[in-house]
């Protein structure tokens, strides 16, 4: 029975066989790159916190960030965004309005 449940959980952050080389390679900081249907995939010189401060262990030098929401071993993606059938652009379909207000020189608060 453990058996069944131990092979239903991954213990390792899901990554796209299209990620990358580990670490970005450009020394030029961190970049995330919002994958289709999937995580935020974080590649660089990064580091990652919790909202009181403390380092979180990434474990690899590229990681996948779920967006999702759905899977068991958060902030990292476990894959389930596969099963679930979440679905999301890679890039904005439109901008955001607080973006498109600061490019025609408005401030989004007035
Ligand atoms: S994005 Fe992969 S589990 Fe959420």
């Amino acid at each position: 029975m453990l058996g069944d449940v131990s092979r239903s959980l991954s213990v390792e952050p899901d990554l796209p066989e299209d990620a990358g080389e580990p670490g970005g390679g450009q020394g030029e900081g961190a970049t995330i790159t919002p994958y289709r249907d999937g995580p935020l995939i974080v590649r660089g010189d990064f580091r990652l916190l919790d909202q009181d401060g403390n380092e979180i262990d990434p474990g690899r030098e590229t990681i996948a960030l779920c967006r999702c929401g759905k899977s068991g071993i958060k902030p990292f993606c476990d894959g389930t965004h596969k099963r679930s059938g979440f679905s999301a652009p890679s890039a904005p379909s439109r901008p955001r309005p607080a973006a498109q207000l600061l490019r025609e020189g408005r401030r989004p608060d007035a």
